[in-house]
């Protein structure tokens, strides 16, 4: 069933969303580079997990192709490097690129709705869905960046490593009532 179930219409946009979502890799690795050279370990922390999340992302678009017997093709890359003017410009850079990729997912589902691709189209409002919640964070991180001024930027790192903190006793109290007898 070699695509039977998806438009062929639409296969280039996933090819070319797979490089999206590496590309936004490699821009994630490249900052969270430059906050660790800048010793601020929850930025750094912080863009690393991005990172992770992108090449998960660029992964479910390869299973997606692959689940339906299409030949997968991922583009080249572009070369991004670690130095930025600021931590404002850095962060500033990735909400501009999640709104990039909000839009490009949103005319990946009108082209999938268009051409009645059920399948694609279902597929891809789990990522409607995570770009919201992406835009959001970073958006929240720019305000508050631009809130505490390079002078006070240990105050977000402060508030980084309690969020963090507080996730990781959220996901061990999840876990314990998962596995009460542990
Ligand atoms: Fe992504
Ligand atoms: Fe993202």
């Amino acid at each position: 069933m070699i695509g039977m179930l998806i438009s062929q219409k639409i296969v280039p946009s996933l090819y070319k969303q797979i490089g999206s979502e590496f590309q936004a890799f490699v821009l994630y690795l490249a900052i969270g580079s430059y906050f660790e050279i800048e010793a601020l370990p929850e930025l750094s922390a912080f863009f690393f997990k991005q990172a992770d999340e992108e090449r998960q992302h660029a992964l479910k678009f390869i299973k997606f192709l692959i689940d339906n017997d299409i030949p997968v093709s991922i583009p080249a890359i572009g070369a991004v490097d670690s130095s930025f003017k600021d931590p404002e410009s850095a962060i500033s850079l990735s909400l501009e690129r999640e709104i990039a990729v909000t839009k490009e997912i949103h005319d990946l589902v009108r082209l999938a709705k268009e051409e009645k691709d059920f399948t694609s189209d279902n597929f891809l409002q789990w990522f409607v869905k995570e770009q919201l919640e992406e835009v959001t964070v970073m958006d929240q991180l720019l305000k508050m960046i631009r809130r505490t001024g390079k002078d006070q930027i240990m105050l977000v790192e402060d508030y980084l490593a309690r969020k963090n903190r507080l996730r990781e006793k959220i996901s061990e109290a999840e876990s314990s009532m998962e596995n009460p007898n542990d």
